[in-house]
């Protein structure tokens, strides 16, 4: 009976655990997807200071990814929402694309992660 119990809870520490890491938010691969996707528009350090952004003479500022003030107003939903549906579709500036077509929700979530780390 007790070993039958001590199996029985190994076995469920072995389904929960190899599930945590995958979990956790992959930032390598979100500021892969970053230097790729989106410093050309919201800068190296996420200042909204891309060049992209300034050739394209855009009259709308990206908020201060660096700034923790700033990040606040926003909630994690909001980032992963505006990432997914565009600045057009979240009733912001059409200048920020939509990546819902290119980028996984777990893509997007890991992105939003990568953001956050930003604001000191
Ligand atoms: C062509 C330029 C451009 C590219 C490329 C771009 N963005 Fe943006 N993004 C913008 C602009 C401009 C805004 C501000 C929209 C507004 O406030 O009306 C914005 C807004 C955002 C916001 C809302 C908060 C903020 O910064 O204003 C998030 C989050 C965001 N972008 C994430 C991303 C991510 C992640 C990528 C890459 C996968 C990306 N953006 C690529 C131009 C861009």
């Amino acid at each position: 009976m007790m070993i039958a119990r001590i199996v029985v809870g190994l076995a469920l520490v072995g389904l929960v655990l190899p599930s945590m890491p995958a979990q956790a938010a992959d930032l390598d691969k979100a500021h892969k997807l970053s230097v790729e996707h989106c410093e050309k528009c919201h800068g190296k350090t996420g200042k909204g200071d891309g060049e992209l952004l300034k050739r394209l003479k855009a009259d709308v500022k990206p908020v201060d990814w660096t700034s923790k003030t700033a990040m606040a107003k926003w909630t994690d939903a909001d980032l992963a929402k505006i990432i997914k549906v565009g600045g057009k579709s979240a009733g912001r500036s059409r200048v920020m694309p939509s990546f819902g077509e290119k980028f996984s929700d777990a893509d997007i979530a890991n992105l939003v992660a990568y953001i956050r780390t930003l604001a000191k």
